[in-house]
């Protein structure tokens, strides 16, 4: 009886005592709309007042649309109350954590400068999508669809997609990585991957060695795990190796973090000579190598040149990412870690733990994509593609931006150190009211701060040009070295 819990007061009109009850009734959920109301003789008795009383209050809530009386039926309840709702807030940014303090700190998504409708951006260093076969991707998938069937859709397997795990190890074999005794763990992309095997080997403090700049990816994780960063200076042929004899005998690292192919952001690539010392020198330490593949695909200035991972034979001092994110479809989220099995027989139930697996639908349709040859006839045409651009941006730069050097053998990106330790940063801002974006270089620093003091890296920038039309790379370098002659008279 709804009426059970109202204790009647002495100094208030009952009627009105009444009608607050059923109101909060209703409020509180305790009434539902259509639910009957007790006859107003019933109320009366059971709280022993004025049948009046109790008549007037209905009327007045029948007044307000509130209930509604049926005669010969009963009196009912027209309203919803409202949901049960107990108002309970909590600052959840003042209970983050490191972990989630550091990666939003370092988010430069939102911290950098956003691309606005009809700029010109040389931010990014993504693919440019109008490249994509999607006939042959099409096919890929229904490809899949048709061997796999709803058997794509249900979980599959950490490891991930058994003959794309093949396909790799295959692909892995072409670049002479000898693979006996390794096995590979499919992820999403290079992040997630290096994340993986960071969390899996590292603990806070421990120390890793990295190319100085590097990428701002790979930096803001390890900052978030906690590790001290190393940054051992590159010249034009990739990690110098003397800077880096110092820092593994000084530094006594957990691991080393390179990327020989397309180092991001410098675009240097290690070549073979260079890569044997490098080798040889974290060999000597006992630092194993966490080597990223990226972009080893798009090498054209010179022959191919076989990963860091090819040097240890039958060893596991490298552990490998692949990842094809930068030249094919990167919202597939497609990588793999190439490793000593027994290491990726633990990565594997760390990428359990962290989301299952990847995708097994994406799996799939790649590797369809991939077994097709479609992937190889889609390099040969971006690999020129790409280097047109490559060319013009070289020249153009080479034209019209005063610099101090310039360095990037293809790909997708070269990087400018300016001259007389120009602040990219205010160029950049300069550049941006001619609505002109680039990425400035002190995020691939491990200092990486939007800081009005110098630090490492601010006099230089990152040119991505892959997703750039001719035209607007040849006005968005012309507006960069009108505002570099502006800031150098100011
Ligand atoms: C150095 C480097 N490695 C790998 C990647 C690819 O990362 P993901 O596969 O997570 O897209 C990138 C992308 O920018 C990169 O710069």
């Amino acid at each position: 009886m709804i009426f059970s819990n109202l204790v009647v007061k002495k100094d208030e009109p009952i009627y009105l005592q009444i009608e607050k009850h059923i109101k909060q009734g209703i409020k509180n959920g305790e009434l539902k709309k259509h639910s009957k109301l007790p006859s107003t003789r019933e109320v009366s008795k059971f709280l022993n007042i004025s049948r009046n009383s109790v008549i007037s209050a209905y009327e007045e809530l029948e007044s307000m649309g509130i209930i509604i009386t049926k005669r010969g039926i009963g009196t009912f309840v027209l309203i919803e109350g409202e949901n049960e709702n107990y108002e309970y807030n909590v600052d959840y940014i003042e209970r983050i954590n490191a972990y989630g303090d550091t990666l939003k700190k370092f988010d430069i998504v939102k911290s950098e400068l956003p691309y606005k409708k009809g700029m010109i951006s040389f931010k990014s260093i993504s693919p440019e999508s109008h490249l994509f076969n999607l006939d042959d991707f099409k096919r890929s998938f229904l490809d899949a669809w048709a061997y796999e069937g709803a058997n794509l859709l249900n979980y599959g397997y950490a490891k991930g997609y058994k003959p794309l795990i093949d396909y790799f190890l295959e692909y892995m074999k072409e670049k002479q990585i000898n693979t006996i005794n390794k096995d590979i763990l499919i992820t999403n992309g290079f992040t997630e991957a290096f994340d993986i095997v960071i969390s899996s080997l590292t603990n806070k403090g421990d120390t890793i060695i990295c190319e100085e700049p590097t990428h701002n990816t790979a930096l803001k994780i390890m900052k978030a795990y906690g590790l001290n960063i190393v940054q051992v200076k590159m010249d034009k042929e990739g990690l110098n190796i003397k800077s880096l004899e110092e820092a593994l005998s000084n530094h006594n690292p957990k691991f080393g973090y390179l990327i020989p192919s397309y180092n991001n952001p410098t675009g240097i690539v290690t070549k073979t000579e260079r890569r044997k010392e490098i080798y040889k020198l974290f060999r000597k330490f006992s630092v194993p190598i966490i080597e990223d593949g990226f972009n080893e695909e798009l090498l054209y200035t010179s022959s191919p040149i076989d990963p860091i991972a090819s040097l240890c034979g039958s060893g596991n001092g490298v552990i490998y990412i692949g990842s094809l994110s930068k030249i094919l479809f990167p919202g597939l989220r497609i990588g793999w870690i190439l490793a000593d099995d027994k290491l990726v027989d633990i990565l594997e139930s760390v990428k359990r733990g962290k989301n299952i697996h990847s995708s097994f639908l994406d799996q799939s349709a790649f590797y369809y994509y991939l077994k097709s040859g479609a992937f190889n006839r889609y390099v040969k045409n971006v690999r020129k593609y790409y280097r047109d651009k490559y060319n013009l941006v070289v020249n153009l730069v080479e034209k019209y931006i005063p610099y101090e050097y310039i360095t990037g053998e293809g790909g997708l990106h070269i990087f400018v150190k300016l001259k007389n330790n120009l602040d990219a940063r205010k160029l950049l801002d300069l550049c941006y009211k001619d609505n002109v974006l680039f990425m400035p270089g002190d995020i691939f620093y491990e200092n990486m701060q939007n800081t009005s003091k110098f630090i490492t890296g601010n006099d230089t920038f990152r040119i991505g040009f892959g997703r750039v039309t001719d035209e607007d790379i040849e006005k968005g370098i012309k507006i960069i070295g009108k505002n570099i002659r502006l800031l150098t008279k100011a």
